[in-house]
């Protein structure tokens, strides 16, 4: 284990494992490759080693069977895959993407237009809690292991802070949506070091895990809740791994109340998986936005259909 991504072992691995994975998923869905219809890859953003090998394998075999193809965008897949278990989740609605390398807040106007809300100022939510969970000996991915830890214990024995989170914050101040972790991460390190000097860290890492994943469920509920407001929506669709956490759905749903609904994907549609980016395919395909052979991946992919600029400095399409 390296508590982590390794890129290059990343992209080796990829490429080992591709041909079986689709075998076996052919062979699960009962069709030959001969029998598919569209064909779509995520060309960015992502490790660029590992978004190429996809991405070459994808538009061979397509090339191969005469099947047109979609690049897309792996968060507009996060985004999407509401749509695949939750027929009520229909756009305007605000989106939480956060996933071990993104956190971000959208205004979904419609299906593929985007306003940009706000973003992490550092690191990515999910990475927040991985690199807690190395800091408090936990496994990698630190999120579930976080998660358990904090269920026996208490989030108010060690205090931590909420970076980014204060009154008198308004919406035209460019921090009133972003988030930022390296502060909670530093305060966690620091009380990890203090209680360790006095040889205490095995009894206090779930109490430990529980004031990191309250601190970090704050600030990202706060966040969320807020442009909830900003925008009028009711409707608040979470995606990426981080959606899984409990704390995180049940702080929101608390908080929400009776003013506004939360839809949160099952965990397999959470975290990464092939069928929300087939969701997107289907969408852009339906538009005619199919990609050549000349396609590439970006490991800067920008996502598509983003409005121009920030959203607070422009007009509010009521949701
Ligand atoms: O979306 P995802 O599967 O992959 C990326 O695109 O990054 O997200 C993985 C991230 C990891 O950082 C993992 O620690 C986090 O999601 N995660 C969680 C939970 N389950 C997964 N974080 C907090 N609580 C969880 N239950
Ligand atoms: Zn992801």
């Amino acid at each position: 284990m390296f508590g982590g991504v390794v890129p290059e072992l990343a992209s080796r691995a990829h490429l080992a494992a591709l041909d079986a994975v689709v075998r076996a998923a052919l062979d699960e869905a009962r069709v030959d490759l001969r029998d598919i219809a569209l064909f779509a890859a995520t060309g960015g953003p992502g490790l660029i080693g590992a978004l190429l090998v996809g991405l070459t394998w994808t538009k061979s075999a397509a090339w191969a069977v005469g099947r047109p193809m979609v690049g897309v965008h792996h968060l507009e897949g996060h985004i999407f895959a509401i749509r695949l278990t939750e027929p009520r989740a229909i756009p305007p609605f605000v989106a939480l993407l956060v996933s071990g390398g993104h956190t971000l807040l959208l205004h979904v106007a419609a299906w593929g237009t985007y306003r940009w809300l706000g973003g992490t100022r550092d690191d990515a939510a999910g990475e927040a809690f991985d690199k807690a969970a190395k800091l408090l000996g936990l496994d990698y991915p630190g999120g579930p292991a976080i998660e358990r830890a904090a269920s026996e214990g208490d989030p108010a024995r060690h205090p931590l802070p909420r970076p980014m989170l204060h009154g008198g914050q308004r919406p035209d101040d460019p921090a009133y949506f972003d988030v930022s972790f390296s502060g909670l991460k530093t305060a966690l390190r620091n009380r990890v070091t203090e209680v360790e000097a006095k040889g205490r860290l095995g009894d206090e890492v779930r109490h430990l895990a529980a004031s990191f994943q309250a601190a970090a469920v704050e600030v990202l509920a706060a966040k969320a809740l807020r442009a909830m407001e900003y925008t009028d929506c009711r409707r608040l669709v979470l995606g990426g791994g981080v959606a899984n956490n409990a704390a995180l759905r049940d702080v929101l749903r608390e908080r929400m109340g009776e003013r506004g609904e939360l839809f949160a994907p099952p965990p397999r549609l959470a975290t990464d998986n092939a069928a929300m980016i087939a969701a997107v395919a289907r969408f852009r395909a339906d538009r005619g936005e199919y990609a050549g052979l000349d396609l590439s991946a970006r490991a800067d992919l920008p996502l598509p259909g983003l409005m121009d600029g920030e959203y607070p400095k422009h007009g509010l399409s009521a949701c």
